[in-house]
This record gives C-alpha cells, sequence and structure tokens, in this order.
C-alpha cells in the first residue's frame, strides 16, 4: 500500500500502509488532511507549563450580565420549545433594520435572513448548500481554518492566494489568474482572522467586478463586523448592492457580545440562496436556541450595546501594543478583529511553532504560530497574540514579551 499523507498540526507526516487510527487500520478518511488543531495543542501545552494563553481567540472578560438574565426571563416565561427553522421573527426583524441601517441593504425578515448555530456552521451550511463536486473555491491564506474542510468534504477544490507580509493586503491580478471556468465561490474574511486587516472600498469594487465577471458567489466572513480600528469603516459585502446580490454574509453574536459559547449567529443573503441554504439548514440543526434568540431581540433593540465594541477593543490592543515598546518583537498594530501579530524575526531563526512551544514552555506565554493558517505553511517569522483579555493578563503577556 502506498504511504499515507497526513497533517499534524499543520505539519505533514507519512504513515507507511495508512490510513491509521491509533495504529488500527481504518476506512479511508474523508478529510485526510486534517489532524489535531494547533489550538488544541497549545492550549494544551501552556496549560502542562502553566502559560499565560493568548493564543485561542476568546473574550477572556465577562459578558453584560443583563443578556444572561435576559435568557433567563424568556426561559422562566416558557420559551424552551424549537424556534422558527430560520430563526424568531423578533430577531429576523431586528437584524433587517439593523443591516440596513449599518450597510444600506434591506433584507427581507422571512426570506433572506438565517439565525444559526455559530458563524461555523453558517459558513458549512452555505458551503454545503451552494458548492458541488468538481466546482472550486478561491479563498485567502493565512485563513480561518473552517472554510477547506467544509468545501472538500463537498468534491470541490479549494484554491488560495497567499496574502503577503507585512500587510497581508489582497493582490487582485492573482485573483484574476486563479480564476477557472470552475471556479464557484470565492470566501473573504473581513477583518480578518489571524493578520488583522481590513478589507478597503478598492477591494470591494475589485471583488464586485471579478465576482460579476465570472458570476460566482461570495461567501463574506464578518464575523468581527463591529471589531474595526482607528476610525475606519467596515467594509462589508452588504455595502455594495451589486454584490450583496451574489453574496451570504456571515455574521457570529458570540463575537460581538462575548459570548462565544453561545454559539449562535446568522447568515444575510437574498430569497434564492438563502432558500438553498434553508434546505441543509433544516436537516443539519433545524433551528437554533429559543430563549436566547428572543433575549438577542429585546437586547439588540438599544444599539448601545454594539456601538461601542471598536473602542473598546482599540484600547485593548493599544494597552497591549503600547507595553510591548522598546521590546525586541516588530509590530504593526491591527486595523480590526482581536489579535495582534508579533514579528519575533529579530530575535531568532526558529521556525514559529518551534518558537510558539519554546515560548510557552521557557517564558510561560503563549500564541499562535501563523504558517498553520496557510496550506503551504508560509513562515512569516510571526506569532498571533489574541488581546480580547483583561488589561491586567494584557500588561503580564508585555512583560514576558519584553523580557524575550
Ligand atoms: C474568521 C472567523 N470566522 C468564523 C468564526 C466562527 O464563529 P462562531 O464562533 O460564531 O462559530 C471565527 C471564530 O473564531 C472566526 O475567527
Amino acid at each position: 500500500m502506498r504511504p499515507y499523507l497526513g497533517w499534524c498540526e499543520g505539519r505533514v507526516w507519512w504513515v507507511e500502509g495508512g490510513p491509521y487510527l491509533w495504529g488500527m487500520p481504518t476506512r479511508p478518511s474523508k478529510l485526510p488532511h486534517v489532524g489535531t488543531t494547533i489550538f488544541t495543542v497549545m492550549s494544551k501545552l501552556a496549560a502542562e507549563h502553566g502559560a499565560l494563553n493568548l493564543g485561542q481567540g476568546f473574550p477572556g472578560f465577562p459578558m453584560d450580565q443583563r443578556l444572561s438574565d435576559l435568557v433567563h426571563a424568556q426561559m422562566l416565561a416558557g420559551r424552551n420549545q424549537y424556534a422558527p427553522m430560520s430563526g424568531v421573527p423578533e430577531l429576523r426583524a431586528l437584524l433587517a433594520k439593523k443591516m440596513q441601517v449599518a450597510y444600506g441593504f434591506s433584507y427581507d425578515p422571512d426570506a433572506e435572513i438565517t439565525i444559526t448555530a455559530g458563524g461555523t456552521q453558517a459558513i458549512f451550511t452555505i458551503i454545503t448548500a451552494l458548492v458541488h463536486a468538481g466546482d472550486e473555491v478561491l479563498s485567502f491564506a493565512p485563513a480561518y481554518d473552517c472554510y477547506a474542510p467544509a468545501v472538500e468534504l463537498q468534491g470541490a477544490t479549494m484554491k488560495w492566494v497567499n496574502l503577503r507580509y507585512p500587510d497581508y493586503r489582497i493582490d487582485w491580478h492573482q485573483v484574476r489568474a486563479q480564476i477557472t471556468p470552475r471556479t464557484r465561490m470565492i470566501i473573504i474574511n473581513t477583518p480578518h482572522n489571524p493578520t488583522g486587516m481590513c478589507m478597503t472600498a478598492e477591494d470591494m469594487s475589485e471583488l464586485q467586478s471579478i465576482a460579476e465577471e465570472h458570476d460566482l458567489l461570495v461567501l463574506s466572513d464578518e464575523v468581527y463586523e463591529h471589531i474595526v480600528f482607528d476610525g475606519g469603516r467596515h467594509e462589508s459585502a452588504a455595502r455594495y448592492p451589486e454584490l450583496a446580490k451574489r453574496s451570504l454574509v456571515v455574521y457570529s453574536f458570540g463575537k460581538t457580545f462575548h459570548n462565544t459559547g453561545w454559539k449562535m449567529g446568522y447568515v444575510c443573503a437574498p430569497a434564492e440562496l438563502t432558500a438553498e441554504v434553508c434546505k441543509v439548514h433544516q436537516y443539519n440543526v433545524f433551528s437554533v436556541n429559543t430563549p436566547a434568540q428572543y433575549a438577542l431581540a429585546e437586547y439588540m433593540g438599544d444599539a448601545s450595546t454594539y456601538s461601542g465594541i471598536s473602542e473598546m477593543y482599540e484600547a485593548k490592543r493599544d494597552v497591549f501594543n503600547r507595553a510591548l515598546q522598546g521590546s525586541r518583537f516588530r509590530l504593526k498594530p491591527a486595523v480590526g478583529a482581536y489579535f495582534q501579530l508579533l514579528d519575533y524575526s529579530g530575535i531568532t531563526d526558529e521556525g514559529d511553532v518551534e518558537f510558539a512551544k519554546r515560548l510557552t514552555r521557557e517564558h510561560k506565554i503563549t500564541g499562535i504560530p501563523c504558517s498553520v493558517f496557510f496550506p503551504n505553511l508560509q513562515d512569516d517569522k510571526v506569532l498571533r497574540f489574541c488581546f480580547a483579555k483583561q488589561d491586567d493578563e494584557l500588561l503580564r503577556a508585555a512583560e514576558i514579551l519584553q523580557s524575550i
């Protein structure tokens, strides 16, 4: 039998006579390239070494208790049975209004908005519903890790355009060069995980013309829509009416309200695309947590619950970055999302995975090596640190990093 090619922590490994699972021959995997993620590996290492973990991307401070109280009140009021498949009408109506106010696009709350179990389920459902075997899907590396497995499970092929350090801007000539008659969809992510890059109005205009020219769908992952810094504007696909007509725009309540564990999100898309998405959604999760939906509808009625998030995170970014001034790490301040990249090339030539592990073991501080977000493992010698943490934690982290 041919040796089996697999991945572990983003590194290639070979097994004779595979595929193998815990040493036992098994059926061929549908996702042979997927191994334990670096997040699991680094978090485990951080726990073993008692390291300060700024690796995994979730808020390290409490959500607003008023929102959890509202959920409790909905439970006590008996809202504990299945919600309608696409979401409770009150929440969909509110989101339609929010999209109109924020981005100027009118979505029909009944036919064009679907509440999902988080952004990841929305992305998986969209790809399953709209990407066919043999299609190609284009996206940008480094990338959030859930796009490629969803595409591959459809028998489709992922194609990548690499973003270039240090700005990680999109080279649209490269995008055009990668489009073929089989290209079906482009996946964008703005603000971007892991780089903090935000797409500009010019980017959106390029995207729109390419998508129109080649009749492509656009999956626009905008889960960090409310985290944009330095007075910048979030360039949603929904801002551009011609683009919005071919886009499925994905959001996450967890990123906005600091409750990633609730796994709540939504998709806005034209009716004919939403209809296809719902065909999968109804047999995938059917419907999403009822009391949380009613509570969110009530809570978000007050726009101040989400309007100050950029300022809050910008202050955290600045606390972290200021405390790093004079260190041997180099940085360009993130312009969106809640991740700061630190360039360590002035410290060592080590590969980023090795360096991240050594930082954890020897200095008790954990970040994520960025090469794992690239399918070709491009190593720019940068680590990603999540600054959605309490200020004292950020200061402690910076103090350790200053000592390296
Ligand atoms: C870019 C990006 N998209 C989607 C998600 C998933 O969001 P959710 O937690 O709502 O599934 C994440 C979470 O980290 C993310 O970083």
